[in-house]
């Protein structure tokens, strides 16, 4: 056994020994679970009821194999022996929209497959099922010494990753591996997944329902979204993953969800079983002070131009506001969370704290091999920051130019359509070509991309130093004046700023390329410099300091052997536990950990669009007419319960994720945090962070009294009586 794994084995002992000494942030974390028999002792001390076996095996079936990875970053679970899966409405979101039209709106109207033929089939979409997972630290580090650099470490971890994954893979259809790296490279692990792409859409409610609140209230608390999809996944007939085709048959899981009616109260216990995306938990002072007071603040300031612009324009019209709501939330999305974040990461003193932690460390670290690491990562992020800032600054600003990313991805199709021979290819890529214009135009519109660019490159001008700017861009800019004069050139001249231009340019086989547009230039000379002046030396220090955290890791670890320490999250199946409680946001204010239809009808308002729900859900709360799916409020009211809040550790990825009883039974679906607790991808504070949860009750609701496809129900096992 290395040296590495007796270190965090030996961690992970203590942290048994001591959970009860670390009872306040216990709910902190995001477990492995094939290692969950190091928690399964505290979660059942908070009342957990089953077994590590039952929650992931490689003998016999167990929660795992109802969970899957949707797509690439969102999670899914199966509710039937016939494939049934559940999400978000918003990680369905863009299948949603691309089965939708002025004839069939699904996004607004919702969907419902009323037969298995009409379940709709999606090109791209995949879900995978993790197999199994392994430690394979020994094999990925095999023929590495300590005397190699960082660089050649790489080459050897690469090397005997992709043969691990070969041979892992080497088996059977469907099966996809990667090797992963934890603990900052101390540890590696497999993941082997199988991998189904007949995924069709069977249901979604109509956007007033899965969407409602829409930006306004995401992220927030108390929180009424019906945020849920429903997908079935298709296999061959020995039920392996297959390309869609008709004679496909629905998927039979190794395991699904049983569905508990039971409801949750404060103080029920809950995990969420799912995969959390990215989170930097051991991230030194100096990282979590340029991202709150710096990273986060700048792009939050240049996000706000762009979406006031947006607002600007989709308030005045209706189609505008169809074309961008879907890039309008995600602009949004991101910005409003980085908000809560630098807001949560200053009421906690994060960066203070770290930084008594870390004298402490390098106190202990005297005369250790772990001397001079923290002085060292110090530095390095010195180096790092102005090259970070100029990274942010071209993510926000040059690269958020929607006529300059269409017109890069498009000149390269066209350039490779001109350069190639088979004429198979060209005409493939001519379709792709021709669908890539036809989906850029539908949604396009011009002022506001235009005065965004004035907008975000008139910051870019001001805020980052000149050293750190293109010299086309400087040049450029010198030539025109002003902003306004180079966006005027550049919309006037740029055959992308008009489709028929564009048709017409590609249809005149004379071109190469379209790489003299001013669009492409622009787009071109910026990826240039990024890729020339910046992105190497992000690279070799970021590269040093991954060789750096890893010791600081470990060192860590030996400082502090009674802490409990979790991997990082990397979009693998994690389990995060707690319970359901409320918080208090501010001083004054304590909010209950439940929402109900009533809150819904509270905000119900035909004027406001986000808050506008179907008729129907109205004439049913009108009449009552809730069937099963009911509770007592706290007025003695019979209603139905829509969300809940809890405290288990999740992150993006979590979305859709399955939140579990302690009878490993469904009694929700995860979908966001709150907002005063999002800096938990970077700081966990037990009294804020929340995660926020449909009810399995208001998802049954609205499939069986407002979508009427109870039929779906049919194949579902309860728990309790409905
Ligand atoms: N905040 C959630 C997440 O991070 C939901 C986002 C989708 N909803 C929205 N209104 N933009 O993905
Ligand atoms: N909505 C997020 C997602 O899409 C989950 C919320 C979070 O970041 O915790 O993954």
């Amino acid at each position: 056994m290395s040296r590495t794994l007796k270190t965090l084995t030996a961690a992970a002992a203590s942290c048994m020994l001591s959970a009860a000494f670390f009872d306040a942030h216990a709910d902190e974390g995001m477990w492995l679970p094939s290692l969950i028999s190091q928690r399964i002792e505290d979660m059942q001390t908070k009342g957990f009821r089953l077994t590590a076996e039952d929650i992931y095996s490689i003998n016999s079936a167990s929660l795992k194999d109802a969970v899957v990875l949707f797509g690439r970053g969102c999670t899914g679970e199966l509710i039937s022996d016939e494939g049934l899966l559940l999400t978000n409405h918003h990680c369905g979101y863009s299948q949603i929209q691309k089965h939708s039209s002025v004839e069939h709106d699904y996004l607004r109207d919702g969907f419902w497959a009323m037969t298995r033929d009409e379940e709709l089939p999606n090109e791209g979409l995949t879900v995978s099922f993790l197999e199994r997972m392994e430690d394979v630290t020994d094999a990925v580090l095999q023929g590495y010494s300590h005397e190699m650099t960082e660089s050649q470490r790489d080459s050897v971890v690469k090397a005997n990753s992709g043969k691990l994954v070969e041979k892992a893979t080497a088996g059977g259809n469907g099966l996809r591996a990667t090797v992963e790296a934890l603990y900052y490279g101390n540890q590696y692990f497999l993941f082997l997944y199988r991998e189904y792409s007949d995924v069709r859409l069977v249901g979604a409610p109509p956007s007033s329902i899965g969407k409602f609140g829409g930006d306004t209230d995401n992220w927030m608390w108390p929180r009424h979204t019906g945020d849920f999809s429903i997908f079935r996944i298709y296999a061959d007939r020995d039920n392996n993953p297959a390309p869609y085709s008709e004679e496909n048959v629905p998927y039979r899981p190794k395991r699904h969800f049983r569905i508990s009616l039971g409801g949750v109260e404060e103080g029920n216990f809950t995990f969420v079983y799912g995969f959390p995306g990215r989170t930097q938990e051991y991230l030194m002072s100096e990282g979590v002070r340029y991202i709150s007071e710096v990273s986060d603040p700048h792009r939050i300031a240049l996000r706000t131009m762009r979406l006031d612009i947006q607002k600007k324009y989709m308030d005045a019209g209706q189609a505008v506001r169809i074309q961008y709501s879907s890039k309008n939330a995600g602009v949004a999305n991101s910005w409003k969370k980085w908000q809560g974040e630098v807001k949560g990461i200053r009421k906690m003193g994060t960066v203070g704290k770290k930084q008594e932690y870390e004298k402490a460390f390098m106190e202990w670290a005297r005369g250790t091999e772990y001397e001079g690491v923290v002085e060292r990562l110090d530095s390095l992020y010195g180096l790092l920051e102005p090259y970070s800032y100029a990274t942010d600054y071209y993510g926000e600003t040059a690269y958020s130019i929607e006529l300059v990313r269409f017109a890069l991805g498009y000149n390269k199709k066209l350039t490779e359509s001109m350069l190639s021979s088979s004429t198979d290819r060209i005409a493939e890529l001519r379709k792709e070509m021709k669908k890539m214009a036809a989906d850029f135009y539908k949604d396009y519109f011009i002022p506001i991309d235009r005065e965004s660019f004035v907008a975000v490159m008139e910051a870019f001008d001001r805020n980052v130093t000149d050293d750190f700017k293109p010299e086309y861009f400087k040049e450029s800019l010198t030539r025109y004046g002003t902003m306004e004069a180079w966006a005027d050139s550049l919309w006037n001249s740029s055959v992308f700023a008009d489709s028929l231009k564009l048709k017409k340019a590609t249809d005149s086989l004379r071109l190469l390329s379209l790489s003299e547009d001013p669009a492409v230039k622009f787009g071109d000379a910026f990826d240039d410099w990024y890729k020339k002046e910046i992105r190497p030396v992000t690279k070799r220090i970021n590269s040093e300091i991954t060789l750096l955290n890893r010791d600081y890791m470990r060192g860590q670890m030996e400082f502090s052997p009674d802490r409990v320490f979790y991997p990082d999250a990397n979009l693998t199946l994690r389990v995060a536990y707690g319970s359901v409680q409320g918080y208090s946001p501010a001083d004054g204010i304590y909010y209950k950990p439940v929402s109900t239809l009533e809150g819904i009808m509270e905000k119900d308002n035909p004027e406001i669009f986000d808050y506008n729900i179907p008729q129907r859900l109205r004439e049913i709360h009108a009449a009552k007419d809730y069937g099963p799916y009911t509770v007592t409020d706290s007025k003695g009211n019979i209603t139905v319960p829509v969300c809940f809040i809890a405290t288990n550790h999740t992150s993006g990825g979590n979305s859709g994720s399955p939140v579990i009883n302690a009878d490993g039974d469904l009694i929700g679906i995860n979908f966001d945090r709150v907002w005063e607790g999002t800096m938990s991808d970077i700081v966990f504070d037990p009294d804020l962070c929340r995660n926020i949860s449909l009810d399995i009750r208001y998802v049954l609701f609205i499939i069986d009294k407002v979508a009427g496809a109870g039929h779906l129900l049919e194949e579902m096992d309860f728990v309790s009586e409905r």
